[in-house]
């Protein structure tokens, strides 16, 4: 199993390309199974979540050629509307092919995804809005089971914001028949995203981005060509890295109106941050301040963000405040800081911060995607070595991790 090792103690300095988002390309590949015309995806980041969520769509008859950032999808030979167990366990963002595959095939059985390392994330939002368009939906030996002649347009409210419902919904409204209002909807930009690619495709929606998404639905939906948005997280991740090795970095293909809220905090916390056009240059102060953060829905501060800010005020001056209220066991990571000599009390959902004057390297244990990159930051900044065991996480939703960091000037390497 790869490891990384890092040599603490290099400030980050110098320029690095964004990738494109996974979460908005996850739901994008799966929009390609409401046509029977080729959808053409630019910037698609080459990720393992990506890989899998391929291989799954190839087993279900589709046509995908990748080259390079570019995947071109044909669904015309859409045959096998299902999605077994041993794919969707290893990625929960499979259910996202739920919606489309009801909307186009008229039924569907997908695995539930189970439980995960940050909580238990059920899928019944999904489940209740299929219901609600008229599917027939049952819960049977661990799968979804979804059937109906057309899905009918619907008035859906989901009880929590939740992002992958919105999109599995918006999806499936676009072929139902008549209009469907998503009310408590996800504003995320992934979401504006996916349905910037639909009406690409000729959808009829109206309001994402905000709390109340309207679709048309429409007999069909014809080929597209799409470019996948900035990935976020990756953005934020690297200005976190550069800020808590108090270094100056600038990033490209990206933008601060992705990432806003973190951009707020990294001032609070000394940084100088300059917007550009198509980028992002940030110098960080020599000891930052610590600041307080609390998780909630776009376009508040992300829950895929926490750990990689909590890194960085384990070693600012003062003390601070997190709470996280999206996921419930979003702390695993606090425990391997503290192995780096943190100073991390957790109570519940909220964790409470003191920075200290440096970190220690250690092996260290990565145990979901987010939390790897909070070991990663907090191994930059640490004195001596530190290993980070159990990196496929970060394979899954970071292109080129190590190379983008030592081109930096981190000392990383993946060792075997
Ligand atoms: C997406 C992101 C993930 C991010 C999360 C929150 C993708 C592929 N993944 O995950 O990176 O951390 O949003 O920003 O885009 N819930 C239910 N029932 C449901 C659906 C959700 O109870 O049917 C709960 C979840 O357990 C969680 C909360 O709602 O507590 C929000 O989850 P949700 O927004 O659905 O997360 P994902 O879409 O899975």
């Amino acid at each position: 199993m790869d490891k990384l090792l890092i040599e603490g103690g290099a400030r980050l300095h110098g320029e690095v390309a964004i990738s494109g988002a996974k979460n908005a390309a996850l739901p994008i590949l799966c929009a390609a199974l409401l046509s029977a015309e080729p959808l053409t995806l630019t910037n698609v980041p080459a990720l393992r979540d990506i890989a899998t969520l391929l291989a799954l769509l190839r087993q279900m008859g589709v046509k995908a050629e990748q080259s390079g950032d570019t995947v071109v999808l044909d669904a015309s030979g859409l045959d096998n509307p299902v999605a077994p167990y041993e794919m969707v366990k290893t990625m929960r963002a499979s259910i996202l092919v739920l919606g489309p595959l009801v909307a186009r095939c008229g039924e569907a059985r997908v695995s539930l995804p189970g439980g995960c390392a940050i909580g238990a994330r059920p899928v019944d939002q999904h489940i209740k809005g299929l219901h609600a368009m008229g599917a027939e939906v049952a819960v049977e030996h661990g799968y979804v089971r979804a059937r109906t002649r057309r899905l009918k347009g619907a008035r859906l409210f989901t009880d929590m914001v939740t992002v992958t419902g919105t999109e599995n919904l918006m999806m499936a409204a676009c072929l139902a028949d008549g209009e469907t209002v998503i009310e408590n909807a996800a504003r995320e930009p992934e979401v504006v995203d996916l349905a910037n690619c639909l009406v690409a495709m000729g959808a009829r929606i109206s309001g994402a981005g905000t709390d109340v998404i309207r679709i048309q639905g429409v007999e069909r939906l014809h080929g597209a060509t799409h470019r996948v948005m900035p990935d976020r997280i990756e953005t934020g991740t690297y200005l976190c890295a550069a800020a808590a090795t108090g270094g100056e970095i600038r990033l490209t293909r990206t933008a601060t109106s992705y990432v806003d809220s973190l951009v707020d905090k990294l001032l609070d916390a000394g940084c100088e941050i300059t917007p550009e056009r198509d980028a992002i240059h940030l110098k960080a102060p020599e000891q930052l301040t610590a600041v307080s953060i609390r998780t909630a829905p776009y376009p508040a501060f992300p829950t895929d963000m926490q750990a990689q800010f909590m890194a960085i005020n384990c070693v600012a001056r003062g003390a601070a405040v997190i709470r996280e209220t999206i996921f419930e066991n979003r702390f695993m990571h606090a425990v391997e800081l503290q192995r780096l000599g943190a100073d991390i009390k957790i109570d519940g959902n909220t964790a409470f911060v003191t920075g200290v004057p440096r970190l220690q390297g250690a092996t260290v244990m990565a145990t979901d995607l987010r939390a790897s990159a909070g070991l990663v930051i907090a191994g930059l900044v640490a004195e001596g070595e530190t290993l980070v065991d159990r990196i496929y996480h970060l394979d899954r939703g970071y292109e080129k991790l190590e190379t983008k960091l030592a081109a930096l000037g981190a000392r990383v390497r993946r060792v075997s």
